[in-house]
């Protein structure tokens, strides 16, 4: 089975409104045919604000061509969580999915791998798609311990849940934290070890071999670096933070993505 690729832009707390709608008008002008055409093997999503989610529906399917993340999603389906956005509610908006676990999360909001695990299960059973991101800082890196850590952050944030709730919809993200935003990218080989690692867990766990499951990498990716690493294999795309807010450099690598087969 072949798996799907995909390119999803991270926008983070940047655009507003009117920046989000420019952006999506440039990338979706100029996508590549199979991901105009909603190829199945190839596709491209786009993480807005919450509060751009709504702005940028004329571009996401079913109407466009493109898929709609968040960059979060509540742990509970709904009820008294001042602040929180349920699945629903993105649901609602047109949203397909969304991020959950990012480092930025992690480190800056304090979330742990017991919310992760509760975030990715209330999402997938509400049907959404989740891009469950996973990766290791610098220190553990450096000590060598990056696999083992990398492996207990996806073990806490999936063994609990459902075998039957693992399918296409689960994208996990494997996103060095000393590589997200520095210009320092994982080296192809490295990166390739890793989701091998990520790979054999999943399969593992939830079966069965060769299962259409993509694991894509981020941090600080860019045209000029997005070749290598696809070619190092069982890496099925990128969750792209900087360069997917400049439409151009975003559309090379998403025709990058595309063009490796
Ligand atoms: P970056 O961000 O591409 O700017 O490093 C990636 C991410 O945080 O998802």
């Amino acid at each position: 089975m072949l798996r799907t690729r995909w390119t999803i832009g991270n926008w983070k707390q940047n655009l507003l409104r009117g920046a989000a709608e420019d952006l999506a008008t440039a990338v979706v002008g100029d996508l590549p045919e199979p991901v105009a055409e909603g190829g199945k093997q190839v596709r491209v999503g786009i993480a807005p604000s919450y509060v751009a989610l709504d702005a940028v529906r004329p571009w996401v399917r079913p109407q466009g061509p493109l898929f709609l993340f968040a960059q979060d999603v509540a742990a509970q389906d709904e009820g008294a969580f001042t602040g929180e956005v349920g699945p629903a509610m993105l649901s609602d908006v047109g949203a397909h999915g969304a991020i959950v676990g990012h480092s930025e999360r992690r480190i800056h909001f304090g979330e742990t791998d017991a919310t992760v695990a509760r975030k990715v299960h209330v999402a997938l059973e509400a049907g959404l798609r989740v891009v469950l991101c996973v990766g290791e800082g610098l220190e553990i890196r450096e000590a060598g311990q990056h696999e083992s850590h990398v492996i207990s952050q996806l073990s806490a944030a999936l063994s609990q849940l459902p075998a039957e709730l693992v399918s296409e919809r689960l994208i996990v993200a494997y996103e060095p934290v000393w590589a997200i935003g520095t210009g320092k990218t994982a080296t192809p080989r490295d990166a390739a070890a890793m989701h091998h690692r990520l790979r054999a867990w999943l399969e593992q766990h939830f079966g069965p071999a060769g299962a259409d499951r993509s694991i894509l990498y981020g941090g600080s990716v860019k045209p000029n670096n997005a070749a290598a690493l696809m070619a190092a294999g069982d890496v099925d795309g990128f969750l792209v933070g900087g360069a997917s807010l400049e439409a151009e450099a975003f559309l090379q690598i998403v025709r990058l993505v595309v063009s490796a087969a």
